[in-house]
């Protein structure tokens, strides 16, 4: 009779061991909850992360993803969902926006399309759309408005825009903006060639907590919003 017992390597019965052991507190239910609760949020920043990169709003506008989708909904009833497609006719009017904040911080918050005048040449990248700084919590209607609202204005036979929501926390509270342009709904001073970017240094803000972006093309309310956007000089 042979005894071999010896001629196995030490190596493989510790390996072996271990993986009996791992195996033993995972059944025993060791180790479960923290490896849910890490592929949660994984899969959730990957889903955002791939999300804007698949629509190339990383990097066109943004470098990282921001840390949650913002909510925002239109008083037509559509809502804004990872670059789904919506009619310039539902989004004419100021959207309600919402994300997860701190009720003492301060956020600024911008719409914009780098999609001007059309995706494949975008000479006029970045068309702001609109601009809030010193909001309060999510209180939008309490913030500062700078740039005023206007929606989705794609010329006609232009293909469609990106219109990217970006939501920054203030890093120490309320900011002197008294310096930044005012601009109303009825002008388009200062909307052509807006480099969010550039404003976000400017002002030290802070994260990018939320964001979310749809895309437009032309429909029969744009010759409107372009009236509206010729009818005023402020
Ligand atoms: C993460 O995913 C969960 C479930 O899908 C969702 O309720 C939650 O809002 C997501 N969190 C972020 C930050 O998007
Ligand atoms: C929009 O473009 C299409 C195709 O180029 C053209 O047939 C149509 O008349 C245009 N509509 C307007 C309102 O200019
Ligand atoms: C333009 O802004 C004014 C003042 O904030 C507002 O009363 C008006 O409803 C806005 N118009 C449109 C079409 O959004």
């Amino acid at each position: 009779m042979m005894l071999r017992v010896h001629s196995v390597p030490w190596a493989s019965v510790s390996l072996w061991l271990c993986l009996v052991l791992d195996a033993a507190r995972v059944a025993l239910g060791d180790v479960t909850t923290t490896t849910t609760t890490t592929t949660a949020a994984t899969s959730n920043m990957t889903d955002i992360q791939q999300v804007f990169a698949e629509h190339g709003v990383i990097p066109d506008v943004i470098d990282v993803a921001p840390k949650e989708f913002a909510k925002i909904s239109y008083p037509s009833g559509a809502t804004v969902d990872g670059g789904n497609e919506l009619r310039p006719t539902q989004v004419k009017d100021q959207p309600k926006v919402e994300w997860t904040a701190e009720p003492d911080a301060f956020y600024t918050l911008f719409m914009v399309d780098p999609d001007a005048p059309n995706r494949q040449e975008p000479k006029f990248r970045e068309i702001g759309h609109w601009l809030v700084g010193n909001i309060p919590g999510t209180k939008v209607e309490d913030g500062e408005h700078m740039y005023g609202f206007v929606g989705s204005g794609p010329p006609n036979g232009s293909g469609l825009h990106r219109y990217v929501f970006l939501v920054y926390k203030q890093p120490a509270g309320r900011i002197d903006f008294s310096q930044a342009p005012r601009v109303s709904n009825r002008s388009r001073n200062h909307r052509l060639n807006y480099k969010h970017r550039e404003f976000v240094k400017q002002y030290g803000l802070g994260e990018l907590v939320a964001g979310n972006f749809y895309q437009a093309q032309y429909d029969d309310y744009v010759p409107t919003l372009h009236a509206q956007l010729s009818s005023g000089t402020e």
